[in-house]
């Protein structure tokens, strides 16, 4: 699936030589699950083709899917499955936030490539590949270590200074790479999330690794806090579109509506935040996004309603900074594989 996900608009543009606007849409699905099987599977032709063939009976479109692929696979040989084209949408998002050639070419090249796995170390270690913490994933993992994007890592070791209170609450904490992150650098964390799924992988790996970290089940929206708090951490539910080296499927579930509905969740979970925070609290908000709606579109509104909170500043060379936060940058990470794309700002309440 994921390869189907990346060579969707390469397949679009093989199949605008076989099929037309009005080939109803669940015919050209058919057809692309096809074509990345064709080119990616070790599946024989003649299968491919009759069980596309067959599934498309149901829709009396049968004969169509049989000469499409058959044509397909009589120009095989001239068909080049090289090709890099990227989504429209997905090439202007990335233009708008980093608007140099070289990284969004770097970041648009990525999306055809599988990523890197990294696993991080809850302690100091010697052969790493980053800031003694990071190693790559080969097959094991290591004692002491857990699964996460290099990326991910870089945020938490550059926010870890700007909070002056090591009590901190995680708002949206499971699976528990942020919350596990921070332990290991002596925070006490008070983690949160809703979802029971996320909270039993965040379970498992605190166990393993034999950590102290307490996680309640509570909807942030809807629970009550009886104290305040000097330091919060909201990694907000959102697209995930930074992700999508390894969720291709992201880039085509991206829509307006989608967007709003996530902007205006990322809006109430900060209010509620902002609600929580002392004076002179830091709340660090973060997304691993990087569309304008649930980043700098976000921040944009809050400050506008809460004239009190000042942005601070994040210390990282592997960072861009833009407007009122920071952006990932994957080509800073391009010598050791590559990394996931986020955005952090660090509000303060003044
Ligand atoms: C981006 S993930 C968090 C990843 C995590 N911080 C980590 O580093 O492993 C977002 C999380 O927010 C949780 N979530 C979404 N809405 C929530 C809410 N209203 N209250 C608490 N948690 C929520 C989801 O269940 C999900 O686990």
């Amino acid at each position: 699936m994921q390869e189907y996900y990346r060579q969707i608009e390469n397949h679009n543009f093989i199949l605008k030589n076989y099929i037309n606007d009005k080939t109803p849409h669940n015919i050209k699905v058919v057809l692309k699950i096809s074509l990345t099987l064709i080119f990616f599977s070790e599946k024989p032709n003649f299968a491919i083709v009759n069980e596309a063939v067959e599934f498309s009976k149901k829709l009396k479109k049968h004969s169509l899917v049989n000469a499409v692929l058959r044509g397909v696979l009589r120009n095989k040989k001239d068909i080049q499955i090289n090709k890099r084209n990227i989504p429209n949408n997905f090439v202007k998002i990335c233009d708008d936030v980093f608007s140099n050639e070289k990284i969004c070419s770097y970041i648009c090249d990525s999306f055809f490539h599988k990523p890197q796995n990294y696993q991080i170390s809850i302690e100091d270690k010697k052969n790493t590949i980053y800031e003694k913490r990071v190693a790559y994933l080969e097959k094991e993992l290591e004692p002491n270590s857990f699964i996460q994007d290099i990326g991910n890592f870089e945020i938490i070791n550059s926010i870890k200074e700007i909070y002056q209170d090591k009590n901190i609450i995680d708002i949206c904490a499971a699976p528990g790479g942020k919350s596990i992150l921070l332990h290991s650098y002596g925070f006490k964390v008070e983690a949160i999330d809703k979802s029971q799924r996320q909270i039993d992988k965040f379970l498992q790996n605190i166990k393993r690794m034999n950590l102290n970290i307490k996680i309640s089940k509570k909807d942030f929206l809807k629970s009550k806090f009886p104290i305040y708090y000097n330091s919060i951490l909201l990694d907000a539910p959102c697209s995930a579109l930074g992700t999508f080296r390894r969720n291709p499927d992201v880039i085509s579930k991206i829509n307006e509506k989608n967007l709003k509905f996530n902007q205006n969740t990322q809006i109430k979970m900060i209010e509620k935040s902002l609600s929580l925070l002392n004076k002179n609290g830091i709340l660090v908000y973060i997304v691993c996004s990087f569309h304008h709606f649930e980043t700098m579109g976000v921040i944009d509104k809050v400050l506008q309603k809460h004239k009190t909170i000042t942005i601070e500043k994040i210390q990282s060379d592997k960072m861009i900074k833009k407007d009122n936060g920071y952006f990932i940058n994957p080509y800073s990470f391009k010598d050791i594989g590559g990394s996931d794309i986020f955005f952090v700002t660090a509000l303060k309440k003044n």
